[in-house]
């Protein structure tokens, strides 16, 4: 079973052959009106579940745009709307709708609802996004950072911040695909001993520096996400950002960076907090070619999952 739950727990053959992929897809795309559909149909007639226990804007819609460009059928269903929000179990739930659908996509808080899920379901299921990880947004920064530059393997990547899931997510894909990455943030904040060790002991230099300058000096890509993710207790803002306003990514810090570097926020962002708006709206910034990308990494994960 094809399961995507998280890019350290796929093959870097299977998740090169994906990014290649979605890349090819894209072009095959180029200048067609969104609701078009593709010319290969791979998904028609197949039903995918998106889950949602948290908000989402991109997430949301690029899945399901892409399952109906790919010819499949969706069905978006709110975690406290569904029995699973009720006290009904997790195993419980994955069986009963493997009963009706192909494809599950769950975002959740605990990163145990997911692999719960995909322990007692008989169809794939894809993570998108939990407490701990986002391995779907760092496919779409892959390939939009080589879109851009090529080849990301040895690339100088600098992460801004809170060591979050998104974070923890790069430092699986370093070790994936070769790239070597910086930290820079409070140590309150570093990411999970775990996420470190396994970039390391892949063979990647992983940095943990708290001078936001030094870190980013030489950066190929310099990365930010909001100070206080959804799973964050919002009593705990204040505290976050001022440890973290320090590390807000803007011009001054930019500069330290490549002349060629590249910036990246995975959206939602909190203009003027994690980074400026001149920094976003930028030359370096490619923030909304990241967020298209969603759309066609996830459309080739999906393939990939269910092997069409
Ligand atoms: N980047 C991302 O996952 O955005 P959404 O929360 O809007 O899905
Ligand atoms: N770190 C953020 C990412 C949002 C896409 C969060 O978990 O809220």
């Amino acid at each position: 079973m094809n399961h995507f739950l998280d890019i350290h727990k796929t093959d870097a053959a299977a998740l090169r052959g994906i990014i290649d992929h979605a890349g090819a897809m894209k072009q095959a795309r180029l200048g067609r009106p969104k609701g078009t559909p593709d010319d290969e149909q791979p998904l028609a007639g197949q039903m995918v579940a998106l889950i949602f226990e948290k908000p989402s804007t991109r997430t949301r819609v690029s899945f399901d745009v892409g399952v109906r460009q790919m010819g499949g059928q969706t069905m978006v269903l709110s975690g406290n709307d569904m029995q699973l929000g009720h006290g009904e179990t997790i195993a419980d739930t994955a069986r009963v709708l493997s009963r009706y659908v192909d494809l599950i996509m769950i975002r959740t808080f605990d990163e145990s609802v997911l692999v719960e899920m995909a322990e007692y379901a008989d169809v794939p299921v894809i993570n998108g996004l939990t407490d701990r990880t986002h391995p779907c947004q760092i496919m779409a920064d892959i390939l939009t950072y080589e879109e851009h530059r090529g080849p990301i393997k040895g690339k100088k990547v600098v992460w801004t911040g809170d060591g979050n899931n998104v974070c923890a997510s790069f430092l699986h894909a370093a070790a994936q695909f070769g790239f070597d990455l910086t930290f820079t943030g409070p140590s309150q904040l570093d990411p999970e001993d775990e996420f470190v060790g396994l970039a390391r002991k892949a063979g990647c230099k992983v940095v943990i520096e708290r001078d936001p300058v030094k870190a980013v000096t030489g950066a190929d890509l310099v990365v930010a996400d909001t100070w206080v993710s959804m799973h964050d207790s919002q009593s705990s803002k204040e505290r976050r950002h001022n440890m973290l306003r320090p590390y807000q990514v803007n011009d001054a810090l930019m500069a330290h960076a490549k002349d060629d570097a590249l910036f990246m926020h995975c959206l939602p962002a909190h203009r003027e907090e994690e980074v400026t708006s001149s920094v976003m709206d930028g030359p370096q910034s490619v923030i909304f070619d990241e967020a298209e990308n969603r759309l066609h990494a996830q459309k080739a994960i999906m393939r990939w999952c269910l092997g069409v």
